[in-house]
């Protein structure tokens, strides 16, 4: 019985990931393939190794601009220690893991999985992987090397069911920043906005100033998702954001409403061609001063920095998505050790690199997100780095949906869709309906 209910849970999940590519791949039109500058391309690259240590695969989405750099470190460093094992880089392009996530969920239920993946922490972990009984846990690993109070207590929850720990966090990016043009801003005298009616006027100021006021890049949906989720903060506050996981919060709430009203006054600021573009593309026209800003988690800042050579602070500054100044939107992601693995002990090793202080300042300065251990070195990390670990320490921390942590796979998949609609029609009333039924779901 149990083993049914598992094998319906783990249908339901590859079938909700195989609709969420193809309602993303629709949302894309012609203009995308003009669009070559930031396309990703698949890594599967070669390693270095021998291979007679045994082979080592790394299952991600990080490939291409901003995405690659802090993963490519990772394995330098790994590949430094172990020579003598053959690591694979298997990532699958595709932004949040638009696609990276239905080749796993084939691989998975194909009994091949790679020897170890990106999974956020919370319920892209449990509700999936956990619930199907299909990832090792951690436990005896995380006491052989003294790791439990290396992670803030918060992030060990959400990577823990039942008691049992099942991954290893690499980092912490921030999901409500909006990064923007700093001369854009100086130019036409704007000052950061705050609360959500401060950011109603930056946009007019800046349309006003002919200047594409929001980049937004839904060429795969969840970038509008996470903007939707940023409103849904500001309007709710951090307590019943939370409370909508729950189902204590209702999904017609006023607040809810209000935050969709806001979210189609945002959309008559973005540029035309959004749905050609991806979250680079769009980061690339407040880069190069196109658009004056553009909300996006702090990988923007990996992108900003390492492929197009912008200073933080002089060419592009951040805020906290206005209304959501106090809070951090937690997006982790983390490594496990899945069930029916060739080499164990091999996992864990990498599993060691990427917790160790080393491992994780060789990724995160590069990746745009902070350590997720809480003894990581400062000095690694630029001003965008040291602001968001004192934000970390200072802020109400809620979890993000667009990245898997707060609600299960099946309603995420289902809200992409509806926003996906929405961006299109921006029929307030049948969003907030579509959102009901698919909150049955939760
Ligand atoms: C998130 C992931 C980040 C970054 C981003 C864009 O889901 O946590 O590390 O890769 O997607 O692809």
């Amino acid at each position: 019985m149990l083993k049914r209910s598992l094998s319906l849970l783990f249908m339901m999940v590859v079938i909700s990931l195989l609709v969420a590519c193809g309602s993303d791949s629709e949302s894309s039109n012609d203009a995308a393939d003009e669009n070559a500058s930031n396309e990703e391309t698949d890594n599967n690259s070669e390693s270095t190794g021998s291979g007679e240590g045994g082979t080592l695969e790394i299952f991600s989405w990080w490939t291409g601009a901003g995405e690659e750099d802090g993963l490519l470190a990772l394995i330098d460093l790994f590949e430094s220690k172990y020579p003598d094992v053959a690591v694979e880089n298997a990532a699958v392009a595709g932004g949040a893991g638009t696609n990276a996530k239905a080749v796993l969920a084939a691989r998975m239920q194909g009994n091949d999985p790679p020897s170890t993946f990106q999974v956020h922490g919370g319920a892209e972990l449990n509700e999936s992987w956990v619930a199907a009984d299909m990832m090792e846990p951690l436990n005896d690993f995380y006491e052989e090397y003294e790791l439990m109070d290396k992670f803030p207590e918060e992030l060990i929850d959400l990577v823990s069911k039942d008691g049992n720990i099942y991954s290893v966090p690499v980092n912490i990016h921030r999901g409500n920043v909006i990064f923007y043009n700093k001369a854009v801003f100086e130019e036409n005298g704007i000052s950061e906005p705050t609360t959500l009616d401060e950011f109603m006027d930056v946009l007019q100021q800046l349309q006003d100033a002919g200047v594409t006021p929001l980049a937004m890049g839904d060429k795969e949906a969840w970038t509008a998702t996470q903007i939707f989720e940023n409103l849904l903060l500001a309007t709710l506050g951090p307590d019943d954001y939370r409370n909508l996981w729950t189902g204590d919060v209702a999904f017609d709430d006023d607040r809810i409403v209000e935050a969709a009203e806001y979210f189609q006054t945002i959309l008559g600021y973005v540029n035309e061609d959004h749905a050609s573009r991806n979250w680079q593309d769009a980061a690339q026209l407040v880069g190069e001063g196109e658009a004056g800003m553009t909300n996006m988690g702090d990988w923007a800042k990996g992108y900003f920095s390492n492929d197009l050579e912008l200073e933080t602070n002089v060419d592009f500054g951040y805020f906290a998505f206005p209304g959501t100044t106090e809070d951090f939107m937690v997006i982790t992601d983390t490594f496990g050790l899945p069930k029916g693995v060739e080499d164990p002990e091999l996992v864990k090793e990498f599993l060691n690199v990427l917790a160790s202080q080393e491992g994780q300042d060789a990724f995160n300065p590069l990746k745009g997100s902070i350590p997720a251990r809480v003894d990581a070195d400062p000095s690694k990390y630029d001003e965008y780095g040291t602001d968001t670990m004192e934000d970390f320490q200072n802020s109400n921390l809620t979890p993000s949906l667009a990245h898997g942590s707060a609600a299960s796979e099946g309603f995420l998949t289902k809200v992409n869709q509806e926003v996906n609609i929405f961006v299109t029609q921006q029929n307030v009333e049948q969003f907030i309906e579509k959102l009901v039924q698919a909150a049955g779901d939760l």
